[in-house]
């Protein structure tokens, strides 16, 4: 869906002074100022990985509607773009369409590709993602795949010798990749059948920008169709942030700057509610470059949740809901075993973290404003690599309480 007019009533809904508006007014403008972030191939390549995220977000909300929910959709189309590396063309062709390669025309793809995931996982950002192939030995594997993947992206497919020893080796793989926080990817062994399994893991460390002067105190957030539940928040006034209303999805935004050129945008229903269908069809990456245009700055009261979560699930089931399913029953691997290669996993695991700590403390000012943004009902929220617009993390908060670590 495509949506480039995005509504400000930002004035009259937050009760904003005119002053206080003007600054953020003038830079937006009465004719709308369209600035192309997707332009070069990398910025293009974060809009494919951001589009094919917010595709597999959709599909994994839509299943399990009533569930907290995260993903870290580019670690997910790491690895399914080094599957379609042992695709015959026609594979190539249907993953690419999936990952919303086929819009870009490039040439050096997977440089583009290995280049972004590069600047994504530079140390300030906090991310560090885990990404590999696990092949059952009984394919009679072609061993040039295994070459061309790991010259390409770094990381040799491995081939799997069935039952608990290698439940332990990728499990050890991915805490090591992820510096020991993304632990126990897999709980049980994989199935011996002759398949191929894709595991990908991110730990995600949120860095604030500005920190957070109070920490843990323990209050109220509402849930839908229930009493509240009472869980640890971070509050500080006077908080640099970007803000808007979106009157059509009915929910307030709030881009908050983290460090290195990281943000965490969150949209906050105006109403205590856990149906966030049409937000959730909304989001594209150009929605959201378009939607971090128009966002004006502000100080506010911010009071945020305090997210400390692991979640865990195999993609497997939602491949056919984002236009796999032809490809799911004839993977045609050519290039990783003459025999049929099913795909029997897409094991994905996600951990985050964000901390009150940050480098600079936010402005004093005589006259505190009286603008509050306070995240205590549902919400959704999204990490985004400003530099190149990639989707780095996406999350669903139906009940903070419910997040497990
Ligand atoms: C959620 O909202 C959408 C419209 O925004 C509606 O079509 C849908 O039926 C709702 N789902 C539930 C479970 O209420
Ligand atoms: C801020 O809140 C105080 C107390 O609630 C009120 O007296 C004051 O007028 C408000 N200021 C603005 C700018 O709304």
């Amino acid at each position: 869906m495509k949506r480039t007019t995005f509504l400000l009533v930002f004035g009259v809904v937050l009760g904003l002074t005119q002053a206080q508006l003007e600054t953020g007014a003038e830079e937006t403008g009465g004719e709308e100022e369209h600035v192309e972030l997707f332009t070069t191939p990398t910025t293009k390549m974060g809009a494919a990985t951001s589009d094919f995220g917010y595709n597999l977000f959709r599909a994994l909300a839509s299943r399990d509607s009533t569930a907290n929910i995260f993903l870290s959709p580019i670690s997910v189309s790491a690895v399914l773009t080094q599957l379609s590396m042992g695709g015959s063309e026609r594979a190539q062709r249907q993953l690419f369409r999936a990952l919303r390669y086929h819009t870009l025309q490039d040439p050096q793809l997977h440089n583009t590709l290995r280049d972004l995931l590069a600047s994504v996982r530079t140390a300030g950002k906090g991310l560090s993602t885990a990404a590999r192939i696990y092949l059952s030995r009984r394919l009679r594997l072609k061993q040039d795949f295994f070459t061309l993947v790991e010259q390409q992206y770094g990381v040799r497919p491995k081939p799997l010798q069935g039952g608990t020893k290698d439940l332990k080796e990728i499990n050890d793989w991915v805490s090591q990749e992820t510096g020991g926080k993304v632990l126990r990817l897999l709980t049980k062994a994989l199935p011996r059948s002759p398949g191929v399994n894709t595991v990908s893991a991110t730990y995600f460390k949120g860095k604030w920008a500005t920190r957070f002067g109070q920490s843990g105190m323990t209050e109220n957030f509402q849930i839908d169709g229930g009493a509240p539940v009472r869980v640890p928040m971070m509050q500080q006034d006077n908080y640099p942030v970007k803000m808007g209303i979106d009157s059509d999805l009915s929910c307030t935004i709030a881009q908050i700057q983290m460090q290195d050129d990281v943000s965490m945008f969150v949209f906050l229903p105006d109403d205590v509610t856990s149906n966030m269908t049409l937000l959730e069809e909304t989001l594209t990456a150009e929605f959201v470059q378009d939607l971090s245009m128009t966002l004006l700055p502000a100080q506010v009261s911010l009071t945020l949740p305090v997210l400390r979560l692991s979640y865990s699930t195999d993609l497997l089931p939602l491949l056919s809901d984002i236009g796999l399913s032809e490809w799911l029953s004839d993977t045609d691997l050519e290039k990783i075993s003459a025999q049929p290669a099913k795909l029997t996993s897409v094991h994905h695991k996600v951990v985050m973290e964000t901390a009150p700590e940050g480098n600079q403390y936010p402005g004093v000012t005589t006259s505190p404003s009286n603008l509050s943004y306070r995240v205590d009902r549902p919400f959704l929220y999204l990490i985004r690599d400003e530099a190149s617009g990639a989707l780095l993390f996406i999350g669903r908060v139906l009940n903070p309480k419910a997040l497990t670590m």
